[in-house]
């Protein structure tokens, strides 16, 4: 028997960086899915093929053995067999061995929340091939330990919205709040195709505030004010307001060290389209940003982009978190 689960990407509207501070930071799923399929083996190994990435090895007796890849193939399927490994250590039969074969849509390494979409995929598959009833809250925990294995120290954010599905504000203290939004958020996501490492952005933001404390605070303080603002304009379905708001925190993550060259340009390309408001979205330091357009404006936006040299799409809002495919 096969089981697909799915999960969604991400993008963060606004807060990515403050909200590893405990500011609030407001998420929203969107179209594009990884899909994970299971199967039992008849061995005791956790294998795993992860097509768009072109990588596969197994686990067994908690050891790696590559397959296809390079030497990154190991940390990169960690995190799969480590979330394999977490449903299987709740599950009290025999022990069992599993096939897990991953196909993304969510381009990797850019900010769209890919490895948590395929961790918590994997997490609701495996459970569900082992006919065990794992809560939510379950599938995000164990989403959220092995994403600290790739990003040091996350805020939960990407797999919470990995998991929920919808728009949600999270605060690290107090977990998440769903959001009511009635507006349609029409959004543009440009790619500069520079992949990038979220632990290390993670990192290097952690050196600059250590460092200036006194001045780097306030920006962390003022990210959080943003979104708890945006939080109204949301519910209210003000886009000129959210617009505005997107390029403040922009210039609060310019700020702090995690804009480039390549996302400016996308980020300007996109306003002089005819955005509401423009910004990177999750890590920075490449990867991609998100532009807000009035319906009518989200083709020129789009082209703009792409003229400026980003690869970009229209993103649609989905309130479908996790889900069993088949
Ligand atoms: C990554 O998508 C968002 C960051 O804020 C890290 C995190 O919250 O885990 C940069």
């Amino acid at each position: 028997m096969a089981i697909t689960a799915s999960a969604p990407a991400k993008t963060i509207l606004f807060g990515e960086h403050f909200v590893v501070y405990g500011e609030p930071a407001i998420a929203m799923a969107i179209d594009k899915r990884a899909y994970v399929q299971v199967t039992l083996r008849n061995d005791k190994r956790v294998y795993v093929l992860s097509k768009d990435l072109g990588l596969s090895g197994y686990f067994e007796n908690g050891l790696f053995f590559a397959e296809k890849g390079n030497r990154s193939t190991h940390v990169k399927l960690k995190p799969i067999m480590v979330a394999a490994e977490k449903v299987l250590d709740q599950y009290h039969e025999e022990p069992v061995g599993i096939d897990i074969e991953i196909d993304s849509s969510i381009p990797v390494a850019a900010g769209l929340g890919s490895s948590a979409a395929t961790v918590a995929a994997t997490t609701l598959a495996v459970s569900k091939l082992l006919n065990m009833e794992l809560s939510r809250e379950n599938i995000f925990r164990i989403a959220y330990d092995a994403e600290k294995l790739i990003h040091g120290t996350p805020s939960g954010i990407d797999p919470t919205i990995a998991t929920y599905g919808g728009v949600v504000l999270y605060q690290k203290t107090k977990g998440l709040s769903p959001l009511k939004v009635e507006a349609d958020i029409p959004l543009i996501v440009g790619n500069t195709r520079i992949e990038r490492s979220t632990g290390s952005l993670i990192t290097e933001v952690r050196r600059v505030h250590d460092s200036y404390s006194s001045v780097v605070g306030p920006i962390i303080k003022s990210g959080g004010e943003i979104a708890r603002t945006a939080t109204k304009a949301l519910q209210s379905g003000d886009l000129t307001t959210l617009g505005e708001l997107m390029n403040i925190n922009q210039a609060l993550l310019y700020a702090i060290g995690v804009s480039n060259e390549a996302l400016e340009s996308l980020v300007f390309a996109a306003r002089k389209g005819g955005a509401l408001g423009a910004k990177l979205t999750g890590a920075g330091g490449g990867g991609c940003m998100i532009a807000l357009a009035e319906p009518e404006n989200l083709n020129s936006v789009e082209k703009a982009i792409e003229r400026a040299g980003g690869r970009a799409f229209v993103a649609r809002r989905t309130m479908d978190g996790a889900r069993i495919e088949r």
